[in-house]
């Protein structure tokens, strides 16, 4: 059962954690802090190798779905940047948003205007399936593709089948394969979420350190092993250090242990992700980088090359409080 555990009297509720597996009992001892006599550490250089490009772990395509259980917790958020963040590194994606009637991938990428045709389409024979692949302004390598129009409904018959033909439509692209097809998954676990989870061998599963989310989470993790999907790692969004040290927050090591999954990334509560989600431009292109677009990015990374990236998430010294730095491995 989930519950909000009290925390040791010497416990540490910093955000920080390793990002390796998950393996029980989780060593607490692995709390990293900067050392005071190391120089003070640059967020981007430690944040990612940008020297070098990661290496794809997996068969091609990856086909992940992007699923929480509770609405409104990052979804969204996640599959636009992370997404984004994969075809900066030179991988061709497709994002697929899966949320019948109240799409808003389209807008978080400032693509709203481009999307003249949906899967339903597709699938009506009104029009071809690259004519309803709608490519980044920025990123060629990087396609949306909707399911159907804003405020319709799923039509009759649409399911997991429909999806299923979509991959291995995409897997016979005369220009190739997408090396990673993400669905942004509707909130909640019924006709949409199975449809959506249905062509997916893989899951980044959102939650918020809230009871209510991760029991949500901790339900759809039983639900996609059910479906044989066993690969799940989790993103744990809206982090805030202010409240962990108060102890009115769980910390990212309560939420893993509680949900048991390998740890995607950490990404803290920044207002700068409602400014870019209203202006339809993802976080991770800002400039200068912010804090939740690099922990973003981080999980990308992590993504692509599974479990060989040694990146960890640390707490700036007391006198810099709220901020966040990142150090690679
Ligand atoms: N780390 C964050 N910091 C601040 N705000 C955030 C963060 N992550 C997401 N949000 C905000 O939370 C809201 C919901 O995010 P999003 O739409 O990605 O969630 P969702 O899980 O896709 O929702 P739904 O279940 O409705 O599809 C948005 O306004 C977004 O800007
Ligand atoms: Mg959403």
């Amino acid at each position: 059962m989930l519950s909000l555990k009290p925390l040791p009297p010497n416990h540490n509720p910093s955000l920080l954690h390793s990002l390796t597996p998950f393996t029980p009992p989780f060593p607490r001892t692995q709390t990293l802090k900067p050392s005071k006599h190391a120089s003070p550490p640059s967020a981007i250089q430690s944040a990612l190798q940008w020297n070098r490009k990661p290496e794809l772990a997996g068969e091609t395509p990856r086909v992940v779905v992007i699923t929480s259980g509770k609405g409104g917790v990052g979804k969204t958020t996640t599959t636009a940047n992370i997404g984004i963040s994969l075809a900066r590194l030179g991988f061709s994606v497709v994002a697929v948003d899966c949320d019948v009637g109240l799409r808003n991938l389209d807008l978080l990428l400032g693509l709203e205007n481009r999307v003249n045709y949906t899967l339903v389409e597709v699938l009506n024979g009104d029009c071809r399936l690259d004519q309803a692949l709608v490519r980044d302004k920025r990123w060629s390598n990087f396609e949306l593709l909707c399911i159907s129009k804003p405020r319709s409904k799923l039509p009759l018959g649409f399911g997991g089948k429909a999806l299923v033909w979509l991959v291995d439509s995409l897997k016979q692209r005369p220009e190739g394969s997408p090396q990673f097809i993400l669905i942004d998954c509707p909130a909640g676990i019924d006709a949409g979420f199975i449809t959506a989870i249905t062509p997916a061998n893989e899951a980044v599963l959102v939650t918020t350190p809230d009871i209510t989310s991760l029991r949500d989470a901790d339900r759809v993790t039983g639900l996609l092993e059910c479906d044989g999907i066993r690969d799940i790692k989790m993103i744990v969004n809206r982090v805030r250090t202010d409240m962990i040290k108060g102890e009115d927050m769980m910390s990212v090591l309560d939420v893993q242990e509680m949900l048991g999954l390998a740890l995607l990334g950490a990404i803290p509560e920044d207002s700068e992700v409602i400014r870019s989600t209203n202006r339809g431009y993802p976080l991770v292109l800002n400039k200068p980088p912010t804090m939740a677009g690099l922990a973003f990015e981080q999980a990308a990374w992590r993504l692509v090359e599974q479990d060989s990236m040694q990146a960890v998430l640390v707490e700036e010294e007391p006198k810099r409080r709220g901020l966040f730095s990142f150090f690679g491995g």
